[in-house]
């Protein structure tokens, strides 16, 4: 390995592999990770005609941008343009994009020979703090989202945070849900950070935003290490989420809105079922807006009832949900239906009587 990239490189072991982190680098050393004969790139329309250059003189294989692309179609796609490419079992896949491609691409790599190594590029927010991390990907059939997928890490995951100069505003408030999400769940001084400072900030302080991207990724990578298969802990990474999933599935909201929205219902709910103090939910609702990011939405509460009703995590009449517990701190706790309706009913639209 080149002089330049070791003192940069932190390798953290998972029960299922390790991985090497390549935090704060600078793309031009990208190419000394791999052998030009075996690498195929894999990215998005709109990351390949952002950042050509990273594909060092190979052509990408190309996937339309959106979430609403990330479908075993594609992956039955991609499966015939490796073939065309002569991708072999000792290629590499490198996937260059938001965590659409990192998750669609780890999965090709997952099943493609049953099994290729696999690297991530990760250019969005989300993708460097959150879903480039830990090894699930997958794809999604019909309105279900990651319902196919695997656990199977990455060979590494480079940052460049240059790549982020063209990430649209809205996609790097998104990702600030998820870092908001790590502050509330395991670390009241990164909250206490955030508070002090905006998106803009770290748009144009990248010492500050590396700092931010490893410290998320710590909490993922420790999450993960003791918990790769979400027996327990790593359940906590889904505070927002479940209210939130189904917020975003109902009412078209981008992942990070409705996770922000997501994470406030479950604050109210902590304040009843732990004694979160109030103060902790104020403070919650104060430091998302100063990320672009909503706190609340006009519901129909029976429909967002119904589908936590097909949630995944959804036992007889109760869910197991991530309540905070103080800032920081967080539990997960089997709640019956009943009482998420009840907290739900308080963000009920006006117009649901006449719309139902
Ligand atoms: N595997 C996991 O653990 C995990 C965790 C969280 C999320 N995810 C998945 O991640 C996906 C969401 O990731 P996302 O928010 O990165 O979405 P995304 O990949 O769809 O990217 C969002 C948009 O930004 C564009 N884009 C990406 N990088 C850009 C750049 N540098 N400049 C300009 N435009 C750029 C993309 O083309 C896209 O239009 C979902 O599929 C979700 O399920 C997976
Ligand atoms: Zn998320």
């Amino acid at each position: 390995m080149p002089l330049l990239l070791q003192h940069m490189v932190q390798h953290v072991t998972f029960p299922s592999g390790t991985v090497r982190y390549y935090f704060d680098s600078n793309l031009s050393q990208l190419r000394n990770l791999y052998d030009n004969t075996d690498v195929v790139f894999i990215t998005d329309e709109n990351v390949a005609a952002c950042h050509p250059k990273v594909f060092g003189g190979q052509s990408p294989i190309v996937l339309p941008a959106g979430e609403e692309h990330k479908t075993l179609d594609n992956v039955g796609w991609l499966t015939n343009q490796l073939i065309q490419k002569g991708a072999t079992r000792h290629s590499i896949l490198i996937g260059v994009g938001g965590g659409m491609v990192t998750d669609i691409t780890g999965f090709v790599a997952s099943v493609y020979m049953r099994g290729v190594r696999f690297g991530f590029v990760p250019t969005t927010l989300l993708a460097m703090t959150d879903a480039a991390i830990g090894g699930k990907n997958g794809v999604n059939t019909g309105l279900y989202k990651n319902m196919i997928g695997t656990v199977r890490q990455p060979s590494f995951i480079y940052y460049d945070t240059t790549l982020l100069h063209t990430l649209p505003y809205t996609e790097w408030c998104n990702g600030f849900a998820e870092v908001i999400k790590y502050g509330c769940i395991f670390d009241a001084a990164l909250l206490n950070e955030l508070q002090m400072h905006d998106v803009a900030y770290y748009q144009n302080n990248a010492t500050a935003l590396n700092t931010l991207i490893e410290q998320c990724a710590a909490w993922k990578n420790k999450t993960i290490a003791e918990d790769e298969h979400e027996q327990g802990i790593r359940k906590l990474l889904n505070f927002g989420h479940t209210a939130g999933h189904a917020i975003e599935k109902l009412y078209g909201l981008a992942h990070g809105q409705a996770v922000a929205i997501g994470m406030v219902i479950a604050c109210h709910l902590s304040e009843q079922e732990t004694g979160l103090a109030p103060s902790v939910t104020a403070q919650i609702r104060t430091l998302l807006p100063q990320y672009g990011l909503p706190t609340s939405i006009a519901i129909h509460h029976q429909q967002v009832l119904e589908v936590l009703k097909s949630d995944k995590k959804r036992k007889n009449d109760q869910i197991d949900y991530i309540l905070l517990t103080g800032k920081g701190q967080a539990v997960i706790k089997p709640l019956p239906l009943a009482t998420i309706a009840h907290t739900l009913a308080l963000y009920e639209s006006p117009d649901s009587t006449r719309s139902h």
